[in-house]
């Protein structure tokens, strides 16, 4: 039987905000091509919220977003209404696939990382060398549980603050979904 592991990809700045709800905080060069092949072939967990800024489903994988409103759709979004439903719908669009993946990427934002971080097995971080004052936040988290690697850094640059990639990986018995 297969097992899936949840894997939360996320960009933050050193206060822990990932957004303000409207335009990008940052453009930083290299860093969606990253999250293009980090999350590709894979399920995304959205928020509702996330969902609309980014405003439509990103090629080559599933968007399955959480709402409280059973009425909602969106064309090419896969609507559920729990974690528990996200990942159920995740682990089906996989199998669909006929595919070895088993991540399922938590996409955010600020609700959804809150949500399923206690499930996360890893965290592709991006952190963002800046602190700007928005309202969505990554969740408070303990950085002893997590064992960090850190990937690759960039120096500050005319359009760019400086920015790294770490991927963390929970301490102890891994957690499959
Ligand atoms: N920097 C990054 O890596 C990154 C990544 C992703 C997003 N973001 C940013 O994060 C911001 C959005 O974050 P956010 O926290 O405001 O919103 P969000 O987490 O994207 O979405 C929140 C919405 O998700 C739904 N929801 C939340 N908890 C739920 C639950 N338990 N069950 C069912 N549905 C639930 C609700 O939708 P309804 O209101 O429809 O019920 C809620 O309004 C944007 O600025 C976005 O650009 C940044």
């Amino acid at each position: 039987m297969t097992s899936y592991k949840l894997v939360c990809v996320v960009a933050m700045a050193e206060n822990n905000v990932i957004g303000d709800g409207r335009d990008l905080l940052w453009h930083l060069p290299g860093d969606l091509k990253r999250v293009k092949t980090l999350t590709m072939g894979c399920p995304l967990i959205m928020g509702r919220k996330t969902w609309d800024s980014i405003g439509r489903a990103l090629p080559g994988r599933a968007s399955i977003v959480l709402t409280r409103d059973k009425n909602w759709s969106a064309d090419g979004a896969i609507t559920v209404t729990s974690l528990e439903e996200a990942i159920s719908a995740s682990k089906a669009w996989l199998t669909e696939q006929g595919t070895q993946e088993n991540r399922i990427i938590l996409f955010g934002g600020g609700q959804i990382y809150k949500l399923g971080l206690p499930l996360c097995q890893e965290i592709e971080l991006t952190r963002v060398a800046a602190s700007p004052d928005a309202e969505a936040k990554f969740p408070e988290f303990d950085a002893t549980d997590w064992v960090s690697e850190n990937l690759e850094t960039f120096e500050a640059s005319d359009v760019a603050p400086a920015f790294s990639y770490h991927r963390l990986t929970r301490r102890g018995a891994p957690i499959s979904v």
